[in-house]
């Protein structure tokens, strides 16, 4: 098991011998290395055996530190940075030769993301180089939202693990790439879509290309508690399956009458604390006492968009 605590001094140090260490960010935590290191790279998609072909988002503390290692940022890129960083958007940008290509599988352009989480920046400021930092979860899990979680699936792979609390936000950023000034969005996440349309107006969302995917890891399948999951119809559901334990995550009525384990996202139908909840949630389910997981949408807006989409992958 690794260690868990708030040594950023100890942290540097692993990091700067190719080391990983577990990271918290608002959004997920992060399972991270020396984004300008090959070995490092290498070290974290072992560690989560990852296939080489989903590339890192790095992550840094200025937009100058990302302006040094990228050809340019767009204007409409520039804006979404003023205004959400730090927090949970990610930016794919024109990479410089300095960002090794084994951290963008080879393609053109590097995520970049400065997380909105204290003790995080206070370990990327001090650093002097990015942090590559992809979701600490082995691929196709759901991802971390406390330190424990890290400990659980990694903590034999990797020394130790910063503590930064309950991740607040709960879902991964919000990706988004440019197609000259045109935004794209990759993946729903952190920030809504509606918060973005403000600030730079129309954007495409193409989330769904698992053929030729310019997000590679948004394959479909994804997230998984590693039990059946079924969406929508829950009373329904729940009478066509009574020889199965089942559990339920429900938006915000309550089910425990029906069924031993039920949790609810958010009793007041609140999505940001829903979306906090969710992968808290999937985990519970990863259970042997249940072998059916019963889920339902939330509203198709604000959080909403990207929770139904993480629930959509859940139950492929
Ligand atoms: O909130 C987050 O973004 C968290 C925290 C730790 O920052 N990180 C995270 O990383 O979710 P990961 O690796 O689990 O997901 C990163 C996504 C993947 O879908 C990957 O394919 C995509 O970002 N991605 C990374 N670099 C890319 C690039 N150069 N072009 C296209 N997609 C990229
Ligand atoms: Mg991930």
């Amino acid at each position: 098991m690794a260690q868990i605590g708030t040594d950023i001094e100890h942290a540097i140090s692993l990091l700067e011998s190719d080391e990983l260490v577990g990271i918290p960010t608002e959004t997920v935590y992060g399972l991270a290395g020396n984004a300008l290191s090959e070995s490092a790279i290498l070290k974290i998609y072992t560690a989560k055996n990852r296939p080489k072909f989903d590339p890192l988002i790095a992550h840094t503390y200025s937009i100058e530190a990302v302006d040094q290692l990228v050809k340019e940022i767009p204007s409409n890129a520039l804006k979404l940075a003023e205004k959400f960083w730090p927090g949970p958007l990610t930016l794919l940008l024109e990479k410089s030769e300095k960002i090794p290509d084994l951290l963008t599988s080879g393609l053109p352009r590097v995520a970049f993301r400065i997380p909105n989480h204290l003790l995080t920046l206070q370990l990327l400021e001090k650093l002097n180089f990015p942090l590559a930092a992809p979701s600490a979860n082995p691929f196709g899990y759901v991802s971390p939202v406390e330190a424990n979680h890290v400990n659980e699936q990694l903590g034999d792979k990797i020394n130790y693990i910063l503590d930064g609390g309950r991740c607040q936000v709960g879902l991964e950023s919000t990706i988004i790439g440019f197609e000259g000034e045109d935004p794209v969005i990759h993946r729903l996440g952190g920030i809504a879509v509606e918060e973005i349309e403000e600030v730079i107006g129309k954007v495409k969302i193409e989330t769904n290309k698992s053929s030729n995917p310019t997000a590679p890891g948004m394959l479909k399948s994804h997230y998984s508690p590693g039990r059946q999951l079924i969406i929508g119809e829950i009373e329904k559901n729940v009478q066509k399956h009574l020889d199965k334990n089942i559990g339920i995550i429900s938006f915000k009525d309550d089910y425990s009458q029906l069924v031993k384990s039920n949790f609810i996202l958010s009793a007041s139908g609140n999505l940001e604390e829903a979306a906090s909840n969710l992968f808290k949630a999937l985990r519970q389910m990863d259970d042997p006492e249940i072998d059916l997981v019963l889920t339902e949408q939330v509203p198709d807006e604000g959080l909403g968009l990207a929770i139904n989409d993480r629930l959509r992958r859940a139950a492929v």
